[in-house]
């Protein structure tokens, strides 16, 4: 593999076998440190991300005040503040290229009051916030945007409670008006038009306080306070699909990721790698702190077309780019076609015409909808691709590249950092070593 500026050159695989780890779910990592940040005393995270995206999170929470200390290997200690405790920044709160940072902490600074700036990078400065600046300006909160897009401007108020139902089904959203709801007076309740992932809920409940579920209502008291603790993060589910591609998709490819997150509200993956024709074993190894972990293994079986439908699409939102390379990677002539999913436009990049545009000069025939596309597999040949500073393409563009008959070059590949450092040196050992 070699390294050019902001270019990674990936070589076909030998070989697709071995065992490996992922790192802390992204999801989880960014709850946990808000989390701690919100609640009266010590939490300590273990297995805390690596990725830029998390570090974004806790340096947020540290200029709001919480105690932030790193007592080991992705182990941090986060001092809480207390509900509503958090403190004005000396500056503006930089999300970097996290939405869940940005649109979580919207939620948490709407009960603070205090006049607080949030910026982004690039990307983040691109993408929708009205989903969250409309229920919080409902709860009493003022924002400030650049229509509807970072930087955010929130100044904080004594909430009132909100019944909310979101028109598109999103865990930021649902978190950022529970989160705020936490803070205010009176009950407040979220209908999802589909289930999200629902780490907010459980992570609440761990921190101790009580979240009502029933269906797709997620309600909660506001006025509850959170006791910090200990907790340990799962390795992430969405980093892990990358390898159960990269073995589903390469004739006698076997994987197993170890200490993987199991959460129902993220498993759909398996399912979905099933459908294309893998065999999937998955062993739960343990249910602590609210969220399942367990192991996955993956192995190459018999390929075959398959379809993501608009009911699969929230619980696979992140998958999709991994699938479509995996797609690519399958015999010529499969297809695989995903609709209802026109939410992967407002991602970190356009990630409906950027895998397509990757994906064809890789010799893919790929269609574009407005809320999918169509892909039909062919002979993949190694060629340049942009993953567009977003980290999950890079990773799909990466999978599939191991399947071409030549070279392939990233550009935009170190956005792999966002979620995933040290992946490509994980690649290089699943597709060249001996796996070990
Ligand atoms: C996330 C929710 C999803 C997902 C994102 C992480 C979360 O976004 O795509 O990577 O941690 O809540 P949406 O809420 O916008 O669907």
């Amino acid at each position: 593999m070699a390294f050019t500026t902001d270019a990674t050159v990936v070589s076909p695989a030998r070989r697709v076998a071995g065992r490996t780890r992922v790192p802390g779910d992204k999801s989880i990592s960014h709850r946990y440190a808000m989390f701690g940040a919100l609640a009266d005393g010590l939490t300590t995270i273990d297995g805390y991300s690596p990725g830029a995206d998390c570090a974004t999170t806790l340096a947020c929470v540290r200029a709001l005040g919480a105690g932030v200390r790193q007592i080991g290997d992705h182990r941090f200690e986060v001092q809480g503040r207390g509900l509503r405790g958090l403190t004005a920044p000396d500056g503006p709160l930089d999300a970097g290229n996290s939405g869940t940072t940005i649109r979580l902490m919207s939620g948490i600074l709407a009960a603070h009051r205090m006049r607080v700036t949030m910026i982004g990078d690039h990307s983040l400065s691109k993408r929708p916030m009205q989903r969250v600046i409309e229920p919080l300006s409902r709860m009493g909160a003022t924002f400030e945007s650049d229509h509807g897009r970072p930087p955010l401007v929130v100044t904080g108020a004594d909430l009132r409670p909100i019944d909310f139902t979101p028109t598109v089904p999103s865990a930021q959203v649902k978190s950022a008006v529970i989160l705020a709801g936490l803070q205010s007076e009176g009950r407040t309740s979220v209908l999802e038009p589909a289930a999200t992932r629902d780490h907010t809920e459980r992570a609440l409940a761990e921190f101790g306080a009580r979240v009502d579920v029933d269906g797709l209502k997620v309600s909660i008291d506001g006025g509850q306070r959170l006791t910090g603790r200990a907790v340990t993060v799962p390795g992430d589910i969405s980093s892990a699909t990358f390898w159960m591609a990269l073995a589903a998709g390469t004739p006698g490819g076997a994987v197993e990721v170890e200490g993987v997150g199991l959460n129902p509200s993220r498993t759909g993956i398996v399912e979905i790698i099933r459908r294309t024709g893998a065999s999937v074993d998955v062993e739960i190894e343990t249910g602590g702190d609210g969220e399942p972990m367990g192991r996955l293994r993956v192995g190459f079986d018999a390929p075959r077309s398959f379809r993501i439908d608009p009911v699969d699409v929230p619980g696979i939102i992140d998958e999709i780019p991994a699938l479509a390379a995996l797609a690519a990677m399958l015999p010529p002539g499969t297809e695989l076609t995903v609709r209802g999913a026109a939410e992967l436009r407002h991602k970190e990049s356009d990630r409906i015409t950027a895998l397509a545009l990757g994906l064809r000069a890789m010799g893919t025939a790929v269609d574009e909808f407005p809320d999918g596309f169509q892909l039909r597999s062919a002979p993949l040949r190694g060629a340049t691709v942009d993953a567009c500073d977003d980290h999950r393409l890079a990773m799909a563009f990466a999978i599939a590249a191991t399947r071409a008959a030549g070279p392939t070059t990233i550009t935009g590949a170190s956005a792999v950092d966002v979620s995933y450092p040290g992946f490509f040196d994980t690649l290089d050992r699943l597709t060249r070593g001996d796996g070990r």
